[in-house]
């Protein structure tokens, strides 16, 4: 469960439809589902594989299966990556934020969809105003982890997360009441491969990594805290089921209101932020239910933000351990916290910044550990370990440990080059 909260946040609610609007709806969604199949389910297996054999969190855990430092680049990758991710994930976690308060006080009430776009807009524009909102999510962030009350919001996010997908399904029933929602649910289901490009595999791609926290390390540290007893499969294919349900109902509930209300489905980032308020609107309890959302949104975002600060402050803490400058717990929080600051700053003042580094860490980063990743299992591990971890059974799934490994070998990294190559233009 502390892994599904990781993997379902921004990237389900409000990463997936603006990148699936951007690549063409439906057939965006045939790519994307085929991905989590193909590279999702094996990459989270392997993760989890890597941490619960080493029982390492990434900093230790590559170094303590091969006994030598030659694996260690990819700890200090993971550690980057996970920065990169929290400069324009904590800014728009601060959008949740604000939006909370925006509906607290009213001020979506009687908006058209012009207007939902001019305040996002000027909300936006506004530097200073985003960079208070994105301050007080790192806050609360570095305060969970400098307390250590992670476990604590876990237990609260097992109550929160279904409460927020049944507000969910809610709301799908609702949009799909709304007049030409149809066209809508046409867009995000039906598939036009006259669409298909090698960009649109590539972002899917990027999105399924992003999506299931594949490719940083997180599932690593994870995966050392299992019991001895937990299947990885089952494990595996319960997080990304979940994950794959909350992301698919975001579509449903968003593609038909933008149809619905004229809105532009490629209309970018601020794509949720513009329509959700509208639909709120369309809602009994809009007031109440907006609010709730929203404060649903964000706990969903700051269980993201969690684990992926903690990935650095771990690493921080571990890398130093030996050093002669030693830093604990609470002296890497505030480093990182500083770190996250500058990070935060450049993505709202730089606006390119803020796209690039989405692009970068999901389109390159995330796919470069994750090959990594697989190589270093599907290679250097002896085979025998990986069979005796997932073979549990003495039925047809006695198969699965061989299949696993010739994927982890041969499928996975030459896809995920291949598409890598493709989507850049280079093949
Ligand atoms: N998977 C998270 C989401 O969908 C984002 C994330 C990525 C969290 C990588 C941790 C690590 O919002």
């Amino acid at each position: 469960m502390a892994t599904a909260g990781s993997a379902v946040g921004l990237g389900n609610i409000w990463k997936f439809p603006y990148i699936a609007g951007e690549n063409g709806g439906g057939v965006f969604l045939i790519i994307y589902l085929v991905c989590v199949l193909l590279f999702g389910m094996p990459l989270l297996i392997t993760e989890f594989y890597i941490g619960k054999h080493s029982g390492k969190s990434a900093f230790g855990a590559f170094r303590a299966l091969r006994n030598n430092g030659r694996w260690q680049w990819l700890s200090w990758l993971c550690m980057l990556t996970s920065l990169i991710i929290m400069g324009f994930y904590f800014v728009v976690t601060g959008w949740c934020f604000h939006y909370v308060v925006a509906a607290l006080t009213h001020t979506f009430k009687g908006m058209d969809s012009a207007s939902l776009t001019s305040h996002f807009e000027a909300f936006s524009s506004n530097g200073l105003l985003e960079l208070l909102y994105g301050f007080i999510a790192v806050l609360i962030t570095a305060c969970i982890l400098w307390f250590d009350v992670n476990k604590g919001i876990e237990r609260l996010s097992k109550i929160l997360m279904p409460l927020l997908l049944i507000m969910m399904i809610l709301m799908a029933g609702r949009v799909l009441m709304l007049d030409g929602s149809s066209t809508g649910m046409r867009f995000f289901f039906q598939a036009d491969f006259s669409k298909l490009t090698p960009q649109v595999v590539l972002s899917a791609l990027g999105q399924c990594f992003f999506s299931l926290s594949i490719g940083m390390g997180v599932l690593i540290t994870y995966g050392a805290y299992m019991p001895k007893n937990q299947n990885l499969t089952t494990t595996s294919l319960q997080v990304a089921v979940i994950d794959t349900i909350v992301a698919v109902f975001a579509g449903m509930i968003i593609f038909p209101a933008v149809f619905a209300f004229g809105f532009n489905p490629a209309e970018g980032p601020e794509l949720v932020f513009v329509v959700l308020p509208a639909i709120f609107e369309k809602m009994s309890f809009a007031w109440f239910s907006s609010i709730l959302f929203f404060l649903l949104l964000c706990v969903a975002a700051l269980t993201s933000t969690i684990s992926l600060m903690e990935v650095v402050v771990a690493f921080l803490t571990e890398a130093t351990a030996h050093t002669k400058h030693p830093l604990d717990r609470h002296k890497s929080v505030i480093v990182v916290f500083v770190l996250v600051m500058a990070m935060i700053s450049a993505c709202i003042f730089l606006p390119y910044v803020f796209k690039e580094s989405d692009v970068v860490s999901s389109c390159i980063l995330m796919p470069l550990n994750a090959l990594a990743m697989v190589l270093f299992v599907g290679w250097f591990l002896p085979k025998k370990d990986i069979q005796h971890e997932l073979c549990k059974h003495n039925d047809w799934r006695r198969y699965l440990p061989m299949v696993y490994i010739q994927i982890v070998r041969y499928l996975v990294p030459l896809a995920i080059i291949a598409i890598f190559l493709n989507g850049i233009g280079i093949w």
